[in-house]
């Protein structure tokens, strides 16, 4: 039976991350918990999650000469306690992993499509596991993505798989449900099946808007109407011209609407002025 992604959406758990910083022994959580050079030349530990590759021995399995960035969740200030178990997530992070939903969510196509030169910023906003923050970061050879979520524990997943498989170019960032901390120097924003998870729509596409520098593009996955298998209930999906309606407001100019490259889901493309 097919999942419907909101289904499974992750609660806002406004708690914090007790195991990203501290409980789970990984090498990019010890980067959490020390300073970069204390991480550096702490032991080589056992990876405990599926995925992660061990450290190697005396040191980390990232290339030293990038020092381990700040744990994200650290830097935002998130509160530690009250940490929901890991468990929740790891379901949610199985099905959008998942190779049935590779067949319909189409994710190397849909990077293609972005059209990226290699240098440039790219924020993933509700970047979830880094589904699509890995496949721009391989494709950004000189560039490098943000990936920015609202749940801790999606965080520190991107986070951790960054700092173990040492990928230099991915930055994981804590956002806010109304604000997603996106750097200035992004020249595009992607956001792929998060829009109707968002409370403030318009609220949340001014800040965007007002976040990335002009010339930027905001890239919008959201899924097509109709009885499909896959996707939200229906009174969650935003028609596009709902969409549009609210980037146009927002300040954004709308450059493209594609309705063929995905089957259950529409890509609009819009553009700072
Ligand atoms: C269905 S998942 C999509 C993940 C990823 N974009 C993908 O396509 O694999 C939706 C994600 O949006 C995040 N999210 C929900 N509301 C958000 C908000 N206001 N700002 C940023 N992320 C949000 C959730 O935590 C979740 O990780």
């Amino acid at each position: 039976m097919p999942i419907a992604m909101s289904a499974l959406a992750p609660r806002r758990s406004g708690t914090g991350a007790l195991a990203a910083c501290g409980v789970i022994a990984i090498a990019s959580l010890v980067a959490c918990k020390e300073s970069p050079k204390a991480a550096q030349q702490a032991p080589a530990v056992a990876a405990s999650e599926p995925g992660a590759t061990p450290a190697v021995s005396g040191r980390h399995a990232h290339d030293p000469a990038h020092p381990p960035i700040d744990c994200p969740l650290r830097e935002a200030g998130a509160d530690h306690h009250g940490h929901r178990p890991f468990d929740d997530v790891k379901k949610y992070a199985a099905f959008l992993e998942s190779p049935e939903r590779a067949a319909w969510q189409k994710p190397d196509e849909l990077v293609g499509f972005v059209g990226l030169k290699g240098d440039e910023v790219v924020a993933d906003v509700g970047a979830g596991t880094g589904y699509f923050t890995f496949r721009f970061a391989k494709v950004l050879p000189r560039g490098k993505v943000i990936a920015s979520d609202i749940e801790p524990e999606m965080v520190r997943h991107i986070h951790h798989k960054a700092m173990t498989e040492g990928i230099p170019n991915v930055q994981a960032v804590l956002g806010a449900p109304d604000d997603p901390r996106i750097p200035s120097t992004a020249g595009v924003v992607f956001v792929c099946d998060v829009l109707h998870h968002v409370q403030d729509q318009l609220g949340w596409l001014k800040k965007i808007h007002q976040e990335v520098g002009a010339g930027a593009r905001l890239i919008v996955v959201e899924f097509k109407d109709g009885d499909l298998p896959q996707g939200p209930p229906k009174s969650m999906k935003i028609p596009s011209e709902q969409v549009t309606a609210l980037a146009t407001q927002a300040g954004f100019k709308k450059l493209t609407e594609d309705t063929k490259l995905l089957p259950y889901q529409y890509v609009l493309t819009f553009q700072k002025p």
